[in-house]
């Protein structure tokens, strides 16, 4: 894309119940409050033909959706998110908080599906200029096992209706991407909601001193 002029894009991932939802609505405010543009979005879905594809991906069936089914749908619906919501506002001066991003797909897909992190790469190089490399990725990391607790009280879908080994690659594979990639950091989800936002606030901080220095 365009070289970006004032815009952050900003991806958070993390295993269900990590807390995503919650630290992202936290993140939006704080930002407001220093009187940035903020837009806020989520994978898959967002756009309407991405909100088709979200249902179909979630909903619970009585066929096996193949791995690489799974990940063709991810990415179509990401490619329409990039070109119709992301890169205009990121062309526009605004900061893009996005809830899940290419390292869902990396860790579900990847990862948990069992279809190796480097095919998955490989689709987002095929995106070509099209895919935007995130400024910072915060990761909420929580134990596989702390997760039927922290969904307690939702009608799973097809992804939180999984076993625990399927979380655990997937928190593996995350893990072993933040070790690799610099613009991916990884908080604790297990620490004290007050804990996690000083450790968010702390990682939003250079992203900020940019823009008073500009
Ligand atoms: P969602 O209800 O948004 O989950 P959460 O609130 O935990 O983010 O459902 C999205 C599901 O899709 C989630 O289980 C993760 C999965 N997913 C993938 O498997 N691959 C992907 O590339 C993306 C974006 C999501």
């Amino acid at each position: 894309m365009s070289k970006k002029e004032n815009g952050r894009f900003i991806t958070f991932e993390g295993v269900e119940g990590s807390g995503k939802s919650t630290n992202i609505a936290w993140v939006e405010e704080f930002l407001r409050s220093k009187r940035i543009d903020v837009l806020l979005t989520h994978e898959p879905g967002r756009t309407k033909i991405g909100e088709e594809l979200r249902e179909v991906l979630l909903r619970t069936r009585d066929e096996r959706v193949m791995p690489m089914t799974e990940l063709f749908l991810m990415f179509a619906s990401r490619m329409q998110l990039l070109q119709e919501v992301i890169i205009p506002a990121l062309e526009r001066g605004t900061w893009v908080l996005c809830d899940r991003y290419v390292d869902s797909s990396i860790a579900y897909q990847g990862g948990g599906r069992r279809l190796g992190v480097e095919r998955v790469k490989k689709l987002v190089q095929a995106m070509g200029e099209l895919y935007v490399q995130p400024d910072l990725t915060v990761l909420l990391d929580l134990p596989a096992d702390m997760i039927p607790m922290r969904l307690a009280d939702r009608t799973l879908d097809r992804f939180e209706s999984e076993d625990k080994s399927f979380f655990e690659r997937i928190r593996k594979t995350y893990l072993d991407l933040a070790a690799s990639e610099s613009h991916v950091s990884v908080i604790d989800a297990t620490q004290p909601i007050e804990d996690v936002r000083n450790e968010i606030a702390g990682l939003l901080r250079p992203l900020l001193s940019e823009l008073a220095g500009r």
